[in-house]
Order: C-alpha cells, then sequence, then structure tokens
C-alpha cells in the first residue's frame, strides 16, 4: 500500500493543516482541500484554472503533451479505426462493446430516434430566423415534460432509458430545428441508415427525392461527432452536473449544457471561426486581420485553448478530414479554404501566437468541414450539441451514480458592501 501523503498548509498567523494528497491513473496529483473549512478559510479559483471539481473515469486530457483519451483509448486511434456509435457505447459503459453488443445498442437506439408528435408543435411557437441554438435550448429541455416514466435519477434502469433516449432525440430535434429554419418538412428517421447517416438524411433530405449518403462526408461527419464526443470537465459538462447535482433529470440538465455551449468562448466558436473567415474575405487582408488581433482588437477563433497549450489533437485529425472532404467535393481551391490555410500558415509561425502557445483549435478545421457539407453556419454549434450529447450524459450518470453525491455549490469571495442599514426613501 502507498504511503498517504500530504501538503501542509500555514496561514500567516501559525495555524496549519496538512491536506492529503490525491493520485489518479494519468495527469498531475491533486490536494484534497475539503478539510479547509475547518480552518474557516477557503480557496478562490474563479475560473477552475487549479481546481478539480470532480473525480471521474471517462475522459483524460494532457494539455501540455496534446493528449485526449477516452476511457484511456487515444482520440486519433477511435477517430480513424471506430464509428461514433461505437464511442457512445463506450463512453456510457467504459468498455468498447463486442460485436453482439454493439449490433443491441445501435438498434436500440435508432429505436428511440423518433419523438412525441406533440414536440412537433413547440417549433411552431419559434420565429423562423430564430437561432437554431435557442430552438435546441428550448425544444431539448422540454423533453422533460414527455418521459414521466422515467425520470426517477437515482433508478439505474431509468437513467440508463433516458440516457439512450437523449442520445437518440438529440439528432432529431437538431435537424428538425434546421428543416424549420430552411422552411422544409421534417424528415422521420429511417432505421436502416447508420446513426450519421440518419442525421444526415433528417437533414439534407426532402420528401421529393430519394437521398443517398456520400460515404466520405458521412465518415467526416462521423469523425466531428467522435472528436466533440466528450472532453471531460469543460464549461458545458461542468454546468451539466451543476444542475444534476440538485437532482434535475437530466433532459433538462443536458438543455443547461446546450445553453454553456452556445458562447463563442466555448462551442460557438465554429460558428465564429466561420464568421471570421467570411469577413476577412481574401488572402490579401490577412496580414491586416492578424495586426488587430496583436492589437486586442479582437480575437483568432478557432485558435487557442484553455487546456490545449500544444496542438489539439482533435485539430490534427480534423485537419486530415478537412483535406479528405474537400478533395471529395472539388472545392480545394475555395475562396474561404485558401484563406483559413493562409491564415494558419501565418498564425503557426508568428512569434506573438507562438509565445502564447495558440494553436487552431478543433473548431478552426471543423467550421470548415461543415460548410463544406453544406451544414448552415448557424447549425454548426448545434452539431457540436449533437456530437456532445453522449459526453454529457455519460457524465451525469457518472455523478448521480456516485455514493454520498451532493449538490454543488461554490462558495465565494464576498467585495460588496459590509453591513449598512436601510435608509428610508426620502432621506436618500
Ligand atoms: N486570439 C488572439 N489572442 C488570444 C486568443 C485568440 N484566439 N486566445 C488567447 N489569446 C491571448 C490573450 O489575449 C492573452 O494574451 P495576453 O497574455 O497578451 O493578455 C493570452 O492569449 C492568454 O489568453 P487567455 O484568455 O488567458 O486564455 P484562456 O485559456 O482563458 O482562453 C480561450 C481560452 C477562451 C479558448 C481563448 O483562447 C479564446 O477565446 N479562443 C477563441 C475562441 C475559441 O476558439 N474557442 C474554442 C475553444 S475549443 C472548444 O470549445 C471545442
Amino acid at each position: 500500500m502507498e504511503t498517504p501523503r500530504f501538503a501542509t498548509l500555514t496561514l500567516d498567523d501559525g495555524r496549519s493543516i496538512q491536506l492529503p494528497m490525491m493520485t489518479g491513473t494519468l495527469g498531475p496529483d491533486v490536494i484534497d482541500i475539503h478539510g479547509l473549512s475547518t480552518l474557516g478559510v477557503f480557496t478562490y479559483d474563479p475560473a477552475f484554472f487549479s481546481t478539480a471539481s470532480c473525480m471521474s473515469d471517462i475522459t483524460f486530457i494532457d494539455g501540455d503533451a496534446g493528449l485526449l483519451y477516452y476511457r484511456g483509448y487515444p482520440i486519433e486511434q477511435l477517430a480513424k479505426d471506430s464509428d461514433f456509435i461505437e464511442v457512445c457505447y463506450l463512453l456510457l459503459n467504459g468498455e468498447l462493446p463486442s460485436a453482439a453488443q454493439k449490433t443491441e445498442f445501435s438498434s436500440l437506439i435508432k429505436h428511440h430516434t423518433m419523438v412525441h408528435d406533440q414536440l412537433a408543435r413547440f417549433f411552431n411557437g419559434f420565429r423562423r430566423d430564430a437561432h437554431p441554438m435557442a430552438v435546441m435550448v428550448g425544444v431539448v429541455g422540454a423533453l422533460s415534460a414527455f418521459y414521466h416514466d422515467s425520470l426517477d435519477i437515482n433508478n439505474p434502469q431509468h437513467r440508463q432509458i433516458s440516457a439512450h433516449r437523449l442520445l437518440a432525440k438529440v439528432p432529431t430535434i437538431a435537424a428538425m430545428t434546421h428543416k424549420y429554419n430552411v422552411g422544409e418538412p421534417f424528415m422521420y428517421p429511417k432505421n436502416h441508415f447508420s446513426f450519421v447517416e440518419n442525421f444526415m438524411y433528417m437533414m439534407f433530405a426532402t420528401p421529393a427525392e430519394d437521398y443517398v449518403p456520400n460515404p466520405i462526408l458521412v465518415r467526416a461527419l462521423e469523425r466531428i461527432f467522435i472528436l466533440h464526443a466528450d472532453h471531460e470537465q469543460n464549461a458545458s459538462t461542468s454546468t451539466v452536473r451543476l444542475a444534476g447535482s440538485s437532482g434535475a433529470n437530466p433532459f433538462a440538465c443536458v438543455a443547461s449544457g446546450i445553453a454553456a455551449l452556445w458562447g463563442p468562448a466555448h462551442g460557438g466558436a465554429n460558428e465564429a471561426a466561420l464568421k471570421m473567415l467570411e469577413e476577412i474575405g481574401d488572402v490579401s487582408r490577412v496580414a491586416e486581420y492578424v495586426q488587430g488581433v496583436k492589437d486586442k482588437k479582437y480575437r483568432l477563433m478557432g485558435f487557442g485553448h484553455r487546456v490545449y497549450k500544444n496542438m489539439d489533437p482533435r485539430a490534427a485529425v480534423m485537419r486530415e478530414t478537412c483535406h479528405e472532404v474537400l478533395q471529395e467535393l472539388g472545392l480545394e481551391n475555395d475562396k474561404l479554404f485558401k484563406l483559413a490555410m493562409a491564415l494558419e500558415q501565418v498564425a503557426l509561425s508568428d512569434p506573438y501566437f507562438i509565445e502564447r502557445k495558440l494553436y487552431p483549435n478543433v473548431d478552426f478545421y471543423s467550421g470548415i468541414v461543415l460548410r463544406a457539407l453544406g451544414i448552415p453556419t448557424n447549425m454548426f454549434t448545434v452539431i457540436f450539441a449533437v456530437g456532445r450529447t453522449i459526453g454529457w450524459i455519460s457524465q451525469w450518470n457518472e455523478m448521480i451514480a456516485e455514493k454520498g453525491q451532493k449538490i454543488g455549490r461554490p462558495r465565494q469571495l464576498y467585495t460588496g458592501s459590509p453591513r449598512r442599514d436601510f435608509v428610508a426613501m426620502t432621506k436618500r
């Protein structure tokens, strides 16, 4: 047995405490600061730069080395050799499925892809030009109103069926959101398609024509989903966990995750990156735009990451997919793609970006791929949400299954007014 290790904290008044050190299977050691409250002090770490909010068996990231593992498997191997439904099984259950388990899981998910017919009416309440993420927050949250039969979060079977429903129905709702936005009829899921083919069918098919998915494009979207499936305790996942820690139902929790994902510093970055490329407009304007970034007038969207201070391993895979897709579609000379490559080159060789360890992240390339697939810019973050749903639900499930799980409740450093007496209106 390992000898317990401690970190000693001594306050300037001489009081001292021994804080236990914790060791994970990978990654840096962690100091357990639970006991600090006995000294009547808290720690201050507002954007969680140095704070682990939970223990988790699901995903490991080493930002300096550029590593990302799902349940121990490197993301590059999963992106190359696996498919999204298998990755979903892995994230949710902890192990890769056998052939029989995969067939059963895949069939189970397929048989949950339809949504209650009543749900379709929700869309009419939104303006046609509503941002698809606004619609997603509302409609996914509304799923809570449909499944009263399985909302006992302390029942593992209920949690499992909710997980399957979310995984299966979020893509259907996402495609409906797109169809509503462009004024086309909703396309019901078709069970003979794979998970990703079915999503593309619901997005792009119309009742007027047959739809045959292009395998290269299906593979590209499959990779986007795999690469976005989980990313340990990021802002949206932490939101799902915090909402879930109060006992809220999983549909409501995932809706809160979708809301957190929307921001441009998180999932909104792929949309923001593409808008930025459109704004730059031409290769000749790259130098001028980069100067504006250095002058801190704006940020280079799709660059930088809180954790990866080296290459984002997902970006390397996405970059390769990006080339494959553009070649398949004959878009290598596409103006925006050329512009993106020029920007990438400037940023990778400029000391400003090198010193700050700012590399293209996955969203820089995924935006270009999604555009090439014909997915409108305002749907980019929705695609991210479709991929991330399995991560959210796996993390939520892990948290609820934990023994002694408690509501999450950060503390604060109060900086407002000291106590003062109420002043009557006439005396103010
Ligand atoms: N463009 C230009 N400069 C940047 C960028 C950027 N994209 N990102 C960081 N910097 C600079 C900052 O100005 C700062 O410079 P300074 O030291 O001179 O003040 C330095 O790099 C550190 O920046 P922070 O904001 O402290 O870095 P942080 O880790 O908090 O931010 C974040 C990470 C939010 C991702 C940031 O890099 C960013 O805004 N990127 C653009 C948005 C984006 O692509 N987000 C996607 C994240 S990936 C995902 O969600 C899948």
